[in-house]
């Protein structure tokens, strides 16, 4: 048997007619830079996460951009973010020339751990990330008093308290690259805000600092997104609390089989999880996954190298040991299919091979 980490193609082939229906219409009416589907697009995420604005845009990475752009963020300023993320987060940091403060995490959640976190006179921004769609610990990290950007690429959906990723600190970014839980045909991301000058300021950097065609008022990015992109989306969100519902019994059926064979995901009582990713622990991670590939069993290492030692950020001096919990959940978190579509005898397949591997 054969078990992709994701396959598209089942979601596709039940949406087919509706996203080809919205697609067709989009380019029959030509209306391809922010089209009358970016709005909608933003309007229904404002319904769905219960944030006062959305701003659609052309990726999670840019939405970090533009975050850290509209809270004035650059040379000289500090930002907080967890070692343990995907690069993007440190990168769009370093990338506006401030400079990435990186922080231990808690080894039970993967999310940054708030009491290690030193704020200082530079510090401008606190980073967190939900990384595998559970929220990181955000009552703590809101008493710290520094804004917070939510980075919730991986966390559409997921709660804290009740409420929404991406809604409880200044701004959150969200990423809609197609393997996300709302995932789009290419490239594409979006920000939240409670904040009605912050949501002006974010609209403005979007297109090149310009409020007004041709007068620039200061620098932004080209960071729209598509309206084929957002037309697409509008049809998914629709289905997306089904997915969300689907990925939690995947991440169910695994734990249930698999805890007495490795370490399974720990989700806060607090926290809604809405697994992005299941993501295990074993000490023989790298034997599990050579066993699994042999299987015909796809799975990643989400993430191998800490933001810390990664070469391009050789200058802060850092070295290995200086996040010990980083590292050893880089040494042994394996990410196994948990796509919505999965069938029971694909899920049973993968438990039973990481059972028997482990008798
Ligand atoms: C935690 C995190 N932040 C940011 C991003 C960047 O999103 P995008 O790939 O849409 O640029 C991702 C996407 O993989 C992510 O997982």
């Amino acid at each position: 048997m054969n078990v992709p980490l994701f396959d598209l193609k089942p979601q596709y082939a039940a949406l087919q007619p509706e996203l080809e229906a919205a697609v067709l219409k989009v380019m029959r009416e030509t209306r391809y830079i922010l089209g009358p589907e970016v709005g909608e697009l933003e309007a229904a995420l404002v319904k769905f996460t219960g944030a006062k604005h959305a701003i659609a845009c052309s990726s999670g990475s840019d939405a970090l951009l533009l975050a850290l752009m509209a809270l004035d963020i650059g040379p000289g300023d500090e930002v907080i973010c967890p070692t343990f993320t995907f690069f993007a987060t440190a990168g769009a940091i370093a990338r506006l020339g401030a400079q990435p403060v990186f922080v231990d995490i808690d080894p039970k959640t993967f999310n940054i751990d708030v009491a290690q976190i030193q704020v200082t006179p530079r510090t401008k921004a606190i980073l967190p990330v939900h990384l595998f769609g559970q929220c990181a610990d955000m009552d703590a990290l809101l008493k710290l008093g520094v804004p917070v950007i939510e980075d919730a690429a991986q966390a559409i959906g997921a709660k804290y308290k009740g409420r929404h990723a991406g809604t409880m600190g200044a701004i959150g970014t969200f990423s809609f690259f197609p393997t996300k839980n709302l995932g789009g045909a290419g490239d594409g991301g979006a920000l939240t805000t409670n904040d009605d000058k912050l949501a002006a300021r974010l609209r403005t950097l979007r297109v090149h600092g310009s409020e007004r065609r041709y007068y620039h008022d200061e620098v932004g990015m080209n960071g729209r997104l598509d309206t084929l992109q957002a037309a697409v989306l509008l049809v998914k969100l629709r289905h997306l609390d089904a997915w969300t519902v689907a990925r939690q019994r995947n991440a169910a059926f695994y734990s249930d089989r698999l805890r007495a064979a490795v370490t399974t995901p720990w989700c806060h009582p607090d926290c809604t999880h809405i697994y992005n990713q299941y993501t295990i622990r074993s000490l023989h991670r790298d034997l599990l996954r050579a066993h699994l590939t042999k299987a015909g069993i796809g799975s990643e290492i989400y993430y191998p190298v800490p933001m810390h030692l990664q070469q391009c950020f050789r200058y802060l001096d850092h070295r290995a040991g200086d996040f010990p919990h980083a590292e050893s959940a880089a040494s042994e978190v394996l990410s196994l299919p948990i796509f919505p579509e999965l069938h029971s005898t694909q899920l049973e397949y993968v438990a039973e091979t990481i059972v028997r591997m482990n008798a």
